[in-house]
C-alpha cells in the first residue's frame, strides 16, 4: 500500500497531502507520524515545502522510504524553468511535481518574514497575484494544482 507522507511548516503542504489522500484513497502521515506507522522502504508519495530552493527533509525521507514521486510546495509561480532548477538543486531523478502553496506570514518567525520580504522585493517580473502574496500573504492551494500528480498516480501506480 502506498502512503502519502508530508512535511509542512505553515499548512499548505499538509492541505495538499490531505486533498491527495482523499482523492486517491491513500493513507496520510506527517513525516514524524510515519516513523511509527511505516516500515523502511515502504512506498510513499513525499510532499514537502521548499526553503531556499531545497525540499525540506528530502534526504531524511530518501533514506527511509521508497519514494514514487515528490511534490514540492513553494510560493513562486509555476514555470518549467523553476521545476528544472528544483530537480537539479535537489538531485531528483524520479518524477517531481511543483505545487504552488503560498505565504502565511502569521506562521513565520521574525527572520523568516524578513527573508521572504527581501525575496519579494528583489524578485523581478511579478504578476499581480504574486505581488499581493509577498505584500500580505496568500494561499494558492487548490485541487486543480494536483491534477498532474493525480493523473500520474492513477496511470502508473494504483
Ligand atoms: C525561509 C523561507 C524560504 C523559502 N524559500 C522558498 C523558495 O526557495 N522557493 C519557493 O517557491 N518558496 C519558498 N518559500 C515559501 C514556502 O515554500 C511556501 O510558503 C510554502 O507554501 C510553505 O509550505 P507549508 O505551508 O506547507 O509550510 C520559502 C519560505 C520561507 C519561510
Amino acid at each position: 500500500m502506498i502512503s502519502i507522507v508530508y512535511e509542512s511548516k505553515t499548512g499548505h503542504t499538509k492541505k495538499y497531502a490531505q486533498l491527495l489522500s482523499k482523492k486517491l484513497h491513500l493513507p496520510i502521515y506527517s513525516l514524524k507520524e510515519a516513523e511509527t506507522k511505516l516500515n523502511q522502504n515502504d512506498k510513499i508519495v513525499f510532499l514537502s515545502w521548499i526553503c531556499a530552493g531545497k525540499i525540506k527533509e528530502k534526504n531524511n525521507a530518501d533514506k527511509k522510504y521508497n519514494i514514487i514521486c515528490y511534490g514540492a510546495v513553494g510560493a513562486y509561480p509555476y514555470s518549467d524553468k523553476y521545476l528544472a532548477e528544483l530537480k537539479q538543486a535537489n538531485q531528483i531523478k524520479t518524477p517531481l511535481f511543483y505545487l504552488r502553496g503560498g505565504l502565511d506570514y502569521s506562521k513565520l518567525n521574525f527572520f523568516q518574514k524578513i527573508l521572504v520580504k527581501i525575496v519579494g522585493i528583489t524578485m523581478k517580473n511579478k504578476d499581480e497575484n504574486t505581488k499581493e502574496m509577498f505584500k500580505k500573504g496568500k494561499n494558492f492551494v487548490s485541487l486543480n494544482n494536483l491534477e498532474e500528480i493525480i493523473k500520474f498516480m492513477q496511470i502508473k501506480h494504483i
